[in-house]
């Protein structure tokens, strides 16, 4: 992709589903042999993965208009050896299918996981959980299996509020038998998303606001039919696009409630917003960004996925911001880039923020200080995964000059339409 900078992006663009949302709340209609309709689904890559995914493994998924998914499992068979090879490494959510294939067949195997290279993201915890329910690991030189009669309801207790694990716990716990307390779980927007399939499909989940999840088992569970919240990742990346620019976007369907967080860090830099029924509109307050220090965090915090998009918006900003990462070790990878692109920004192995992360012993360069404003100027650059994607888009847009992006293949993970939007917003797309 060439892109020409130094024009404002204005105009409107349109939300679908979350990225994060839809995959899982396919996995979860391998729970029942009842039909499952799932509405507002985008056109992403993570989603075609598991689409295929579900063929795979004998069951059916249809594309009943633009935007609606019909699922249907009833004729679901074990995973074998050539399926799990095709998918391991395309994305992270085979993990998630561990549950409900040992629900509906006593096994299933572990797959080797894909996904943004951002940090090790190990599977320990999905693993330690599933064998806390009950299932048996075996461990061979070609693969590992895990195996049970039935997950039996238990107590754990994740060592981090994982999005994925905490995930796994719910998708198996609730056809286990008895009842299940996850502790320290995660609380993402997208996570409450798949409970309410979940108990539109007959489970009985509660959410308490300690982070405990109490999942009750149940024998059997229904077909849904339920509207995937929207991508409030996407509408980020938007509002910093929008204010990098000193453009003006109406982000059409982004929820404020999702959000908090990050309109209040938008806010306080010097961006602004209106929110109506239909979406937000962002655009830059003050002539000037203005400087910040923030640590990205679980849900309720500052999400790490905002980190990027928002990055290439300190860079405008005056002043000297810092950026402490405390959920991925490697998620500063894009930052050499941006510095070729006239960004001054350097990063350090220590905590720079009140909290102490995971992170601050081991050498990973997690902390970042942006001195800014720096002028952008156009660069060729690789894209490396799918946030790093998007802003670089951003930075070039921002930049003087023409930028040349390549493996842009990865942005389509998570971005649906991202060239006709970005056509819409007035972006000069040369090629
Ligand atoms: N972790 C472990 N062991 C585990 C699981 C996680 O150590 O078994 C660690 C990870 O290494 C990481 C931290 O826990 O340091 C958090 O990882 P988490 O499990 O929450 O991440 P995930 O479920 O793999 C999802 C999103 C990510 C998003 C994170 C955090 C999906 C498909 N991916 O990943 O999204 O950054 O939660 O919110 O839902 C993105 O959208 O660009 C993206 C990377």
């Amino acid at each position: 992709m060439i892109l020409r900078g130094g024009k404002p992006l204005i105009g409107e663009v349109s939300l679908r589903g979350a990225k994060n949302a839809l995959p899982k709340i396919m996995v979860a209609a391998l729970l029942t042999n009842e039909k499952c309709t799932l509405r507002n689904v985008a056109r992403i890559v993570d989603v075609t993965i598991v689409s295929d995914l579900i063929r795979a493994l004998g069951g059916e998924v249809q594309e009943l208009e633009d935007g609606v998914l019909e699922i249907c499992a009833a004729n679901l068979r074990p995973m074998e050896r050539g399926t799990l090879k095709e998918f391991s490494g395309k994305s992270r959510i085979p993990i998630l299918t561990c549950g409900p294939l040992l629900a509906r067949f006593g096994a299933a195997p572990v797959p080797s996981l894909g996904g943004c290279r951002i940090g090790t993201r190990p599977v320990d915890f999905h693993i330690r959980a599933l064998q806390d329910l009950g299932a048996t690991l075996e461990d061979s030189a070609h693969d590992a299996h895990l195996r049970c009669e039935r997950l039996l309801g238990t107590k754990i207790r994740l060592d981090y509020p994982s999005v994925g694990a905490t995930e796994q716990v719910i998708l198996a716990a609730v056809c286990a038998e008895g009842v299940t307390e996850l502790s320290n779980a995660a609380m993402e927007p997208e996570i409450m998303d798949l409970i309410m399939v979940l108990q539109k499909m007959g489970s009985i989940i509660s959410v308490d606001v300690d982070r405990v999840i109490t999942i009750v088992g149940v024998r059997k569970l229904h077909g849904f039919d339920h509207t995937a919240l929207p991508d409030r990742l996407e509408a980020a990346s938007w509002a910093c696009a929008a204010i990098a620019t000193q453009g003006r976007i109406f982000v059409r369907n982004a929820k404020q409630f999702h959000m908090m967080t990050f309109l209040n860090r938008y806010r306080q830099i010097g961006g602004e917003y209106r929110v109506t029924n239909e979406g937000i509109e962002f655009w830059r307050a003050e002539e000037k960004l203005r400087s910040t220090a923030l640590e990205t965090d679980v849900h309720p915090g500052f999400t790490t996925d905002y980190q990027q998009p928002f990055v290439i918006a300190l860079t405008q900003a005056e002043g000297i911001s810092i950026v402490h990462e405390t959920v991925y070790e490697q998620r500063f990878g894009y930052v050499d880039a941006l510095n070729r692109m006239g960004a001054k920004i350097q990063l350090y192995r220590e905590c720079l923020g009140g909290l102490k992360c995971r992170f601050g012993q081991r050498n990973y360069r997690h902390s970042a200080v942006i001195v800014g404003p720096t002028p952008l100027r156009g660069a060729e650059i690789e894209i490396p995964d799918l946030r790093a994607g998007f802003s670089y888009v951003i930075a070039a847009l921002a930049a003087q000059g023409d930028s040349t992006l390549t493996n842009t293949g990865l942005i389509e993970r998570g971005y649906e339409n991202l060239v006709p939007k970005l056509c819409a917003l007035g972006a000069e797309i040369l090629e």
